[in-house]
């Protein structure tokens, strides 16, 4: 059987299969044929070349992966999609999380495959709208970096207003010819970032997807086979801080069989929420996020760190006394266990920086940031030649807002080890957020030499796992973005 410009079916198939393994995207036989027409579009694109050899280039180009999945996805979207969600959102969401973090840390909301922008702008109208902008992070994601550049574009045609009263057309968008443009205000409230959904890459800190107080994940998994939900589920939910809520699209899946979470339906349909601490720790001390502070100035007035409060000695679980296996926890993503034994370990005995950057990472991936932010400050008073404790105290500095102060953490943690690629990807981020695109841009060279050096499979150093070839096609992504935003 053949397609159009003669595709032989076997490597239509095993293009198919590539892409399930790669991205999690399945298509039965109902959907075949479409997949083979995108298909024969995307290795048109890519120029008259042998299809073994496309197929053989795919693995190894992430382009031609991205403009292929762009052929086969659907990236259809529009602003307020389903309508009543976003009441919820406005209603019920975010004037809880107003009441519970404000003074806190900053709220967390993550749009995950957020095509070409729409709902990651809608969220971010609403959050203004109730006066939470400056404290609320709006994160969105998406595989397709075509959308994704169109997303930071943030130019957008009638259709995809659809959804939209004129009174807020009027208020967030600029009309110039046949399309709109959102205003900066909005724009600037969302970061864009490739995120493939069916790889291993979160929660992690280093993904900038971790501690979420909401994350809206709509009409993706529809296109997922069981096993890649099943997984996707699982890491949606351990992106959540305790008792934040997660949204689904209408028609995707289920996800009560894969995960432990609370389940309401409501009329907008399913709303997922991660089991609260706050019910087993009602007492968790509101701290301001005024008391993140450059590790070299600790406030005065914060209590000393106390790596081990009382409250957790009762609660440990009963686990061996064993560094490696608060390393081990935390590999196997048991947090809250790796950072109660992590703390009782300190409290003993400080002087291992590899426990304190276990802990460190452990809190802010459960969520609590004022925690992580105080431990890394805490183990940076005891080991301040470690580059990877300043690198994650400014990552925290650069969650909680603050920007121009993670640019210093990060040059403190460069001028200790030039070679932790992490910090030079890192560092980009915040550079291009206080403005200094140009700085930005030479950070990511600095990571991309650094990571040509190295053998795409190799684990980078201080990355939560992640292999050189994985951080080279990210350096890549958002080297392109950067283009995009200089140009556009
Ligand atoms: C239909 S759009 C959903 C847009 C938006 N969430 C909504 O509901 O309006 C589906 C998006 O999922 C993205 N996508 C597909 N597979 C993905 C994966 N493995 N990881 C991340 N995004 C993916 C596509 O690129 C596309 O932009």
């Amino acid at each position: 059987v053949t397609v159009a410009v003669d595709l032989p079916w076997h490597f239509v198939e095993a293009a198919a299969d590539f892409v399930r393994r790669r991205t999690g995207l399945v298509f039965p036989e109902t959907r075949r044929a479409s997949f083979a027409a995108a298909l024969t579009r995307a290795c048109r694109r890519a120029g008259e070349m042998d299809p073994a050899d496309y197929l053989a280039r795919l693995g190894t180009h992430p382009p031609l992966l991205d403009d292929l999945i762009g052929e086969i996805t659907v990236g259809e979207t529009y602003f307020f999609r389903e309508p009543r969600q976003f009441d919820i959102v406005r209603d019920e969401i975010l004037p809880a999380l107003a009441a519970r973090h404000r003074r806190d840390r900053p709220v967390r909301i993550w749009s995950a495959a957020c095509a070409t922008g729409e709902e990651p702008y809608t969220l971010a109208i609403l959050v203004r709208e109730q006066g939470l902008t400056e404290a609320t992070e709006v994160t969105a994601t998406d595989l397709s970096r075509e959308a994704l550049t169109r997303a930071r574009r943030a130019r957008y045609s009638r259709w995809s207003l659809r959804g939209v009263s004129d009174a807020v057309v009027g208020t967030y968008f600029r009309p110039d010819g046949d399309r709109f443009e959102l205003i900066p205000a909005i724009r600037e409230a969302v970061e864009f970032r490739y995120l493939n959904l069916a790889e291993e890459s979160y929660p992690t800190l280093s993904s900038g997807i971790w501690g979420m107080d909401l994350i809206l994940c709509r009409n993706v998994l529809i296109y997922f086979d069981l096993e890649t939900v099943a997984r996707v589920a699982r890491r949606l939910i351990d992106s959540l801080a305790d008792d934040g809520w997660l949204l689904l699209g209408a028609s995707d899946p289920p996800l009560q069989e894969f995960v432990a979470c609370d389940v309401t339906v409501t009329p907008a349909g399913v709303v997922y929420r991660r089991p609260g601490q706050d019910a087993r720790e009602p007492l968790r001390p509101a701290v301001s996020a005024a008391s993140f502070v450059p590790w070299s100035a600790p406030p005065v007035e914060s209590p000393p760190f106390d790596p081990l409060p009382p409250a957790i000695i009762e609660t440990a679980p009963p686990v061996p006394d064993d560094p490696e296996e608060a390393r081990r926890l935390y590999a196997e993503r048991a947090y809250e266990g790796a950072a109660a034994l992590a703390r009782r370990l300190l409290r003993r005995e400080s002087g291992d920086p590899g426990l304190w950057i276990v802990l460190v990472r452990a809190l802010a991936n459960q969520g609590d940031l004022v925690g992580a932010g105080r431990a890394s400050a805490a183990a940076l008073d005891r080991h301040p030649a470690s580059a990877e404790l300043h690198y994650l105290h400014a990552v925290l500095l650069s969650e909680a807002g603050r920007s121009a102060d993670s640019v210093e953490a990060f040059r403190r943690a460069l001028y200790l080890d030039r070679g932790l690629v992490v910090v030079h990807l890192a560092l980009a981020g915040s550079l291009s957020r206080c403005g200094d695109l140009a700085g930005a841009r030479r950070a990511l060279h600095a990571a991309r030499r650094a990571l040509a050096a190295t053998p795409a499979d190799a684990i980078v150093p201080a990355s939560d796992g992640e292999s050189a070839g994985r951080l080279a096609e990210m350096t890549e992504a958002r080297l392109e973005l950067l283009r995009e935003t200089a140009v556009g």
